[in-house]
């Protein structure tokens, strides 16, 4: 049996589909990039017959990107297999993943169809696909909660229809690991021809076990992990990519010759955009990525890893490109360090654009002393990354007034879709009253979920970077915004939400309509 595991990720897939974590066109192709240079086998781009939005996504990462397999989800259903041909049609090499239930109470409750139609469903659609393409892979959604014998029977049809990547997904994230390892042992030992395709696995964290029962399938037989940056997705989301690929390569002396080819020294700053562009943190504790990862705070570690990095570290931060918090100091260093960082984000620029951003970053170390990698990343993001949406709401002017012996009271001017709106309002703290102010200048009520700020450097001259969670309606949406003032930082971090929220309502709009016609 090959080594070599494949990686598909579906960040952009089942990970945009989590609340909170959406993404438009535009910032999927930027992620995409990411995801290339990353050495990912496959991205999941997304889900076109979904909507115009996801439509859009996958054929403009299908134009764009080269290397990656470029997928697209799709029901069982001709309509959907054809909107993901087209889409994917500009592909260097493009995927259809066509899926359909096989567990009795997906059939039952949400698909209404015998086992014997949804065999057929099964066969015709992997059938149907292959007209398109010579890469079709096909899913058993809910497989870990379907009758067995049914599963090897729909898995080995759906082979001899053509497929040549058969995925296992635990939808519901409710294998545990030494289960779903014997699942797939079983479905290696029972289905025939299973060695003439790609077993995948598809994990959702549920329990908090994506991870471990990737890793037991893959040492059972799998050679394809579904994976997402960071984790995202559905619910608890899925099993997180960083997590997978490090684990295969620090426990080689477990897992034999296994490899993927992932370029691990990405693995971080491909975790940051991610951040970035939704909006979102990972917790400090996070495996890999997290800001504690690697940080050593009681004096015994401390002194154990000076003396060999090897006592209490299992890997080495740069092999995962973990930044050093490197002080970047002077004019001369500032302007290195933006070019070599510009460089390495494969980001082309002129020399008018090195000079416009250089003299941001001079203001920048006016308001605070010490330039951190982190401030540079923060700038590029914001210059050259951020993708440009069409705002709806922009913030033109604030002011707040707040003491000890006050309220806090806060009067803003910002255009909706061009039109002018101000308002005055008090609160129980400064942010507090901008944002009533905000919402009664839109005359809209928001419902705050999350809101969290953060020191992006050391000293209290720090940029704060600040999240914001919120529901419009019931859509939630994250955003994020970044300033040496902690109030401009939350304004801008809750305005990003709220125009992300309202964006998001006009999208989900449009997919009711097609779920009116079918199941996802
Ligand atoms: O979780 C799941 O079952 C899925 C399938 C569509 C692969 O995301
Ligand atoms: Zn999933």
């Amino acid at each position: 049996m090959a080594d070599k595991v494949y990686i598909f990720d579906t960040t952009l897939r089942d990970g945009e589909q989590a609340p909170g974590f959406s993404m438009t066109a535009e910032e999927k192709v930027k992620m995409a990039h990411q995801l290339a240079r990353l050495g990912v086998d496959v991205i999941e781009a997304g889900f076109a017959a979904a909507s115009k939005g996801d439509f859009e996504a996958v054929r403009r990462i299908s134009e764009e990107i080269k290397g990656p397999v470029i997928c697209s989800l799709a029901r069982a259903m001709e309509k959907d297999i054809e909107l993901a041909a087209e889409a994917l049609r500009p592909a260097e090499r493009g995927r259809i993943h066509t899926f359909i239930a096989t567990s009795e109470i997906h059939m039952r409750y949400k698909l209404r169809k015998t086992p014997e139609e949804v065999l057929e469903t099964a066969k015709r659609a992997v059938s149907f696909a292959r007209r398109f393409t010579d890469d079709v892979e096909f899913s058993c959604e809910d497989a870990t909660r379907s009758e067995r014998e049914f599963l090897y029977k729909v898995i080995e049809e759906a082979i001899k229809a053509g497929a040549t990547v058969i995925n296992i997904p635990d939808t519901v994230g409710y294998a545990i690991p030494e289960e779903f390892g014997q699942l797939i042992e079983d479905i290696m030992n029972n289905v025939p021809n299973i060695d003439k395709v790609i077993l995948s696995v598809h994990c959702h964290d549920d329990l908090g076990l994506a991870v471990a029962n990737s890793l037991t399938a893959v040492s059972k037989g799998a050679r394809q992990v579904e994976c997402t940056i960071n984790g995202i997705g559905e619910r608890a989301g899925n099993a997180a990519l960083e997590e997978i690929v490090m684990a295969l390569k620090v426990r080689r002396d477990f897992f034999g010759d296994l490899y993927t080819e992932i370029n691990t020294r990405e693995i971080y700053k491909t975790s940051r955009l991610l951040c970035m562009i939704t909006g979102s943190f990972v917790q400090r504790n996070k495996a890999i990525v997290g800001d504690n990862a690697f940080a050593h705070e009681s004096g015994i570690h401390q002194h154990g890893v000076l003396s060999h990095r090897l006592t209490y570290e299992i890997m080495d931060p740069k092999e995962v490109g973990f930044p050093e918090r490197r002080m970047v100091l002077g004019k001369h260093s500032g302007r290195h360090a933006l070019k070599k960082k510009l460089d390495e984000y494969g980001i082309s620029y002129t020399k008018e654009d090195l000079d416009r951003v250089f003299e941001k970053l001079k203001d920048l170390a006016d308001k605070k002393k010490e330039i951190y990698d982190e401030d540079i990343d923060a700038l590029i993001y914001q210059e050259f990354m951020k993708v440009e949406i069409q705002e709806p709401i922009v913030v033109e002017h604030f002011q707040v007034q707040t003491g000890d012996n006050m309220l806090p009271t806060a009067t803003v001017r910002i255009s909706f879709r061009g039109e002018e709106k101000t308002a005055t309002e008090t609160g129980n703290g400064p942010v507090d009253a901008t944002i009533k102010a905000i919402q009664k200048a839109l005359g809209v009520n928001t419902r705050l979920l999350d809101y969290s700020i953060k020191a992006l450097t050391p000293n209290t001259d720090a940029q704060a970077e600040a999240r914001v969670v919120l529901s419009l309606d019931g859509v939630e949406a994250s955003g994020r915004g970044v300033d040496t003032d902690i109030i401009k930082a939350s304004v801008k971090a809750y305005v990003d939400a709220l125009n992300r929220a309202i964006l998001r309502k006009e999208y989900i709009l449009q997919r009711s309509e097609i779920r009116k016609e079918g199941t996802v």
